[in-house]
């Protein structure tokens, strides 16, 4: 057996506190109702999910202007969410269960109702001025053209009437930027690594890692470029405000702390689909993995997914794995951006690829966004964040009125319904779980894809001890495909009508919409 690091063969899955489960009936999902819920995640048999990793939202007391990613405590849980010893009984709970715990570490920025940005705010003298980017306007302006990367906020800088100058907030207002450039913040913010590290959670997800330092010159981004709120591709020029060299070296000094202390994960949050710079973020020395962004900007196209799988894989550093997710609470959920039966052909994908699979939270019961008709969210977020829907009433969730309205889809999208339907999508998952946790092809082999017919993607997995195909046709159409020679076991379908049997490569015929997974010999 490898001696490879748990994390190389690690499915995660994304809570949003929030969203989760409540226990109190506030309506509000918190620590609590996780642990309770834990069992589904894995109970250690096939009749739960079987995640090895939670990836945990923040929980830590906000203000709530960004729904927790507005920090205004990093060493505490919000009263919303709970205690700290609720935290730590999930992380027993979790542990107990063969599950690891990785939370959310913003370090970009804080809440402005953080103490530390009070004091900063408070005179151009306090000695806490120089933790966040304060500035001069110019011509009764913001001090340069950086834009927030909310659509809704406008420029990256708000003008603070106490002082007169400008400070810095790569999102909202709300959250000023930190300036990781100065020594006492960079020691209060290893502080907090440790502080965690010592609640024995077993690594961080890294958001906006390709934020956490700006032009310290402050230099306006090329005018081609300026009006572009995210990552923007340009041959010969580079935006002043993200994607520094200076991040890489944060996260080096995070990764040996880390290192430092036993075998967790750093999971890099770098929204850049630009594949030739995302991969200087992950393997060797910097963050384990990071999220492969192209991956789930795709439309549904089968070349358009082998080409940008093949183009991460081409890039990246060998000894380097990826981390595949088809939703988060950024963005739309999988079912309304490319259908149901699409979601399906996706899920298998994602479990089969070389990389981390990541689950959002109601992605195994093929949940669709569902706005509510007010929105909460700044950045227009809230459809794929309602609730999790366990019972078609609601029930599992919460006694009392839920912070978002459930889904339209909650009598068929729910855990209780399709629990015991067996070809359900909570199943498939089930099956793609623990099918991926019994396969060292899966889990550790290595990647090829081969050409195949207009719509269909298909690649080999391959480890000493075995050899899989995955074949995909994201085509509503039936097609037979010649993959070979000699026979192979279908072993798996996203068809749950499809029984196990065997089948000669030379035409392996796929329905539409269908992805099955094969082994040869
Ligand atoms: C990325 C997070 O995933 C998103 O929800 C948040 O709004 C921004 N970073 C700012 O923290
Ligand atoms: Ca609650």
């Amino acid at each position: 057996m490898t001696t490879e690091h748990w994390w190389r063969s690690a499915v995660i899955y994304q809570i949003y506190p929030r969203s989760f489960a409540d226990s109190n009936g506030d309506g509000i999902g918190d620590l609590r109702g996780i642990v309770e819920h834990l069992d589904y995640l894995n109970d250690g048999t096939s009749r739960s999910l079987g995640v090895d990793a939670l990836w945990l939202s923040p929980f830590y007391p906000s203000p709530q202007a960004d729904f927790g990613y507005d920090i205004s405590d990093y060493q505490a849980v919000d009263p919303a969410y709970g205690t700290l010893a609720d935290f730590e009984k999930l992380v027993e709970g979790a542990h107990q269960r063969g599950m690891r715990v990785i939370v959310d570490l913003v370090m970009n920025h804080t809440s402005d109702r953080h103490p530390w940005f009070l004091e900063s705010r408070s005179s151009r003298s306090n000695p806490k001025r120089d933790w966040y980017v304060w500035a001069d306007g110019r011509d009764g302006g913001p001090p340069n053209n950086w834009l927030s990367s909310f659509e809704r906020c406008g420029p990256a800088w708000t003008r603070d009437e106490t002082t007169g100058q400008f400070y810095l907030h790569s999102f909202t207002p709300q959250q000023p930027d930190l300036n990781l450039r100065n020594p006492q913040v960079r020691a209060a913010i290893r502080e907090v690594w440790g502080f965690w590290l010592k609640q024995g959670v077993d690594g961080f997800r890294i958001d906006v890692a390709h934020r956490l330092f700006k032009d310290g010159q402050l230099r306006d981004n090329p005018e081609p470029l300026a009006a572009y709120r995210r990552y923007h591709r340009h041959p010969e020029l580079r935006q002043y405000n993200l994607d520094q060299p200076e991040s890489h070296e944060l996260l080096r000094e995070l990764r040996c702390f880390l290192d430092g202390h036993g075998p967790g994960l750093l999971l890099g949050e770098v929204p850049i689909s630009d594949d030739s710079r995302l991969v200087e973020y992950f393997g060797a020395d910097g963050m384990h993995t990071a999220f492969h962004i192209a991956f789930w900007e795709q439309p549904w196209d089968a070349a358009a997914f082998r080409g940008t799988v093949d183009r991460l894989s081409g890039l990246a550093r060998p000894d380097a794995l990826p981390t595949y997710a088809l939703a988060t609470h950024d963005i739309p959920r999988t079912v309304s951006r490319y259908g149901l039966r699409q979601a399906r052909v996706a899920a298998m994908m994602m479990f089969t690829l070389r990389g981390l699979p990541c689950v959002y939270y109601g992605e195994e019961l093929g949940m669709a966004d569902s706005p509510p008709e007010r929105a909460l969210d700044v950045d227009d977020r809230d459809g794929q964040r309602v609730p999790m829907q366990w019972e078609p009433t609601g029930a599992g969730f919460t006694t009392g009125t839920p912070w978002l309205p459930f889904g339209h889809d909650i009598g068929t999208a729910n855990v209780l319904v399709q629990d015991a339907a067996p070809g359900s999508s909570l199943n498939l998952y089930r099956r793609l779980i623990r099918y991926r946790r019994a396969s060292t092809a899966l889990r550790f082999g290595d990647y090829e894809s081969l050409d195949s017919p207009a719509q269909t993607f298909v690649y080999r997995r391959r480890s000493p001890e075995e050899e899989l195909l995955v074949a995909l046709n994201f085509a509503d159409r039936p097609i037979v495909l010649a993959i070979g020679e000699g026979p192979a076991r279908l072993e798996l379908s996203t068809d749950a009508a499809r029984s196990a049997g065997t089948v000669s490569l030379r035409s392996v015929p796929l329905g539409a919409l269908e992805g099955v997974l094969l082994r040869v010999g």
